[in-house]
């Protein structure tokens, strides 16, 4: 599909209401570089999530006469600037594909089941449940639209928000970007991964909170940064073998190579930030103490558990289902001294989004 496919003519004045949920997700391969309109340099591939997911309420109604602001946001019962911002560079970019965005007013409210000052990315989560709502809004305009093109353009909507974001509509693990490895991959959406080995359907991710703060330099500068990295044309050529690689990893649950090939990706993507002009770190000490911890479980148990990381200090656990009490264990007694707070959230792979 292209872009053009996403633009909706029809208008029409309507008011109702419409819930979404979205979960987070967590990139296997990373994104990091973008151009134009959001769209990723390299393609990416992730983990949906269950249990870090956002609620997003918007009830909407014709604008009124004079009326100049369109929405109002209230992210757990209040107000916050940053997010009103975002909002509203959101519905200005998806209002060339959903006219309705101009002529109505959007009451908007969103809360996470994940703390939100966790230091884990809200904004997948956040950005593809608001842009469900806005799809909902648009089937009552045009109740003949199909299930596929309304997840499609969801996702096509989301990745105007955040890039992430259009990897978590659906689930268990989407790709989104041009790649070889995918002959239907899209710039413009994210494509659900039906070909993998059942292990990954019950995959498990434990979040461990290393830090909690907001983070020091946020991914829109990280990608633009992107664009005078030396290194940066390299990370692509190797984000696009990483992902030719993966398929057949994912098909037969090669678990040896999928540590193999989710942990280069992580310490690439810091590789990038660390090399960035200017420079800049967003692990942190423990970071680098849990990795080494990681490493040596993985040594004496056997067990094939990996590490990742988004674009900060905390750190993902990837392990299948079956080694769950284990891996409980060696947190308890291994890695809690180097939580904040000693907050860890266990989550698992998941489905994707839900109307609520
Ligand atoms: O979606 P953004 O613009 O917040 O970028 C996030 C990119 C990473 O989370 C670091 C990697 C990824 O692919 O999710």
């Amino acid at each position: 599909m292209t872009r053009e496919d996403f633009i909706f003519k029809r208008v029409k004045l309507v008011s109702g209401v419409s819930s979404w949920e979205s979960p987070s997700n967590i990139a296997l391969i990373k994104y990091w570089g973008k151009y134009d309109e959001q769209l990723p340099k390299n393609p990416s591939i992730s983990f949906t999530l269950s249990q870090c997911k956002t609620i997003t309420i918007i009830k909407y109604r014709p604008k009124k006469e004079n009326e100049n602001q369109n929405f109002s946001f209230l992210f757990d019962g209040l107000t916050m600037q940053s997010f009103n911002d975002k909002i509203n560079l959101f519905i200005n970019r998806i209002s060339q594909y959903i006219p309705a965005v101009k002529s109505h007013f959007f009451d908007i409210e969103s809360h996470n089941t994940f703390p939100h000052s966790s230091g884990i990315a809200s904004s997948a989560s956040a950005m593809s449940s608001l842009a469900l709502c806005f799809m909902e809004i648009e089937k009552q305009i045009d109740s003949k639209i199909s299930e596929t093109y309304f997840f499609k353009k969801a996702s096509f909507l989301a990745r105007l928000g955040s890039g992430s974001a259009s990897r978590s509509i659906e689930g268990p693990l989407v790709y989104w970007g041009k790649s070889k490895a995918y002959k239907n991959s899209s710039l413009l959406y994210g494509t659900v991964l039906k070909d993998i080995s059942p292990i990954f359907n019950s995959y498990r991710d434990t979040i461990l909170i290393i830090d909690d703060s907001e983070k020091k330099v946020s991914s829109s500068l990280g990608h633009e940064l992107m664009k005078s990295n030396p290194y940066a044309e390299n990370r692509f050529i190797q984000a696009d073998k990483n992902m030719d690689r993966l398929r057949n990893v994912l098909i037969k649950g090669d678990l040896k190579s999928f540590i193999e090939i989710v942990e280069l990706e992580a310490l690439s993507l810091h590789a990038m930030m660390m090399t960035s002009s200017p420079s800049y770190i967003l692990m942190h000490p423990n970071t680098l103490f849990v990795i080494n911890e990681v490493y040596e479980f993985r040594k004496e148990t056997s067990i094939p558990i990996c590490y990742t990381l988004d674009a900060g200090a905390n750190i993902h656990l990837l392990y299948p289902n079956q080694y769950f009490k284990k891996v409980q264990l060696f947190i308890i007694e291994k890695l809690l001294k180097y939580c904040h707070s000693k907050q860890f959230i266990n989550d698992r792979v998941g489905p994707g989004s839900k109307k609520i």
